[in-house]
């Protein structure tokens, strides 16, 4: 029965048939044979607690490689639909997708996922609009002439990004990470990019005031890796340096994205450090102290280390997800649970720094066979051992 597809009625796939058009009905078509995923759903199970959960996801399409994980995957869909209740969109809508160029923005990779995700009754989050990293600013912007006054024409493309960007979705995301990863793991201070050199630190402030003035209601969030493992520290002192500088100076920020990429960096060639919960929660209390809320935002694990022997390292993550899990819940702000993919197959890390035994990846709560694993049970049960919380604010601005 169509009806039993991902545990949604049949009227969402005929809304996302006529969202999509004649040549995405591909997307719609039930997969008759496919598991239903375990009820109730996590986000379920987030919402009983005044939370929600949800995943990244990606338009597919014009990217291959990426295919995997896309709205235009069944498998994908399936378990998404079925277990989320946001998504945010893994890189259409980076500035590298939608300004392909200073005078160029192409919305058609986002606008898809944002049908999808109307189709299904998902809230989407905005992921990014700045991400300050060299290594992921657009080539034409890291090469740009910017003329005789670089500072008014660094600001204006800023600006006439966040601005265009927040104002073609409008308020359909109520969370926008505004800017992600500007703080340099090795020094604790902000990165030096093409527009540091001509703003200096002023960028951060121009991005979160362009983003508060295109939508006032829309939660502004600040997006980085300090995780809590060791090795982290002058990361998570440099954010929150940041933050408290950012609050001195009267700028926007309303919440913190905890990504979570557990169990090391992605590049690591060793070992990742300890777990170290003191420190985190002293973190989470410094940044919540601040007025601040928190989100996991990309929760995922670097098993890079782990055991072989697929039971064993399903065991390891399990346990290890539960434990960041439920500190990171003890803290009634955090509201937002998203996992950076739901399949093995298709994580992002599988193209990172391999295994030392060149065996796949298990770093989603679904594994390669699309079945629920041991992670999923733990995301599950640390929902349901997280205190409850107030439900209405999720994903949106505080009210003061
Ligand atoms: C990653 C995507 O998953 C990859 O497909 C892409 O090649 C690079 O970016 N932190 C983030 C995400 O904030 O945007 C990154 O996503 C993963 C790390």
């Amino acid at each position: 029965m169509a009806s039993s597809w991902a545990g949604r009625p049949p009227s969402r796939r005929q809304t996302l048939a006529a969202a999509l058009g004649g040549a995405s009905l591909a997307v719609a078509r039930p997969v008759l044979a496919a598991p239903a995923t375990p009820s109730p759903s996590l986000n379920q199970l987030a919402k009983a607690k005044g939370l929600r959960f949800g995943s990244a996801i990606a338009a597919g399409a014009s990217d291959a490689r990426r295919m995997g994980g896309s709205i235009d995957n069944p498998d994908y869909v399936r378990v998404v639909a079925g277990e989320c209740g946001l998504i945010v969109p893994e890189n259409e809508m980076k500035m590298q997708t939608l300004r392909p160029g200073p005078e160029v923005f192409d919305f058609t990779r986002a606008d898809r996922l944002m049908a999808f995700a109307a189709a299904y009754s998902l809230e989407v989050r905005g992921h990014n609009l700045l991400w300050h990293n060299n290594r992921w600013l657009p080539a034409w912007l890291n090469n740009y002439d910017f003329g005789s006054r670089p500072a008014t024409t660094a600001e204006r493309l800023l600006v006439t990004h966040i601005d265009t960007v927040c104002r073609h979705f409008g308020p359909r995301i109520r969370s926008w990470d505004v800017i992600n990863e500007t703080i340099d793991p090795d020094t604790g201070r902000m990165r030096e990019t093409v527009l540091t050199r001509h703003l200096g630190d002023k960028v951060i402030d121009i991005a979160f005031h362009a983003a508060r003035d295109a939508l006032p209601d829309c939660q502004l969030v600040y997006n980085d890796y300090m995780e809590w493992e060791a090795g982290n520290e002058r990361h998570r002192a440099g954010v929150l340096d940041l933050l408290e500088r950012l609050r001195r100076d009267g700028v926007p920020v309303d919440a913190l994205g905890l990504q979570s990429h557990l169990g090391g960096d992605s590049d690591l060639q060793g070992a990742p450090g300890a777990p170290q919960p003191a420190a985190w929660r002293s973190f989470l209390h410094g940044v919540t102290a601040m007025g601040h809320d928190l989100l996991v935002t990309e929760l995922d694990m670097n098993d890079r280390t782990l055991p072989a022997d697929p039971a064993r390292r399903d065991a390891a993550t399990a346990t290890y997800v539960r434990d960041y899990l439920d500190l990171t819940l003890s803290f009634p702000q955090v509201r937002d649970v998203l996992c950076w993919g739901m399949l093995d197959r298709f994580s992002w890390l599988n193209g990172r720094a391999p295994r030392p035994d060149g065996l796949p990846r298990r770093p989603c709560p679904y594994d390669r066979e699309n079945r629920p694993k041991p992670m999923r049970e733990a995301i599950a049960a640390a929902m349901r051992a997280a205190p409850e919380r107030a439900p209405s604010a999720s994903g949106r601005r505080p009210v003061p």
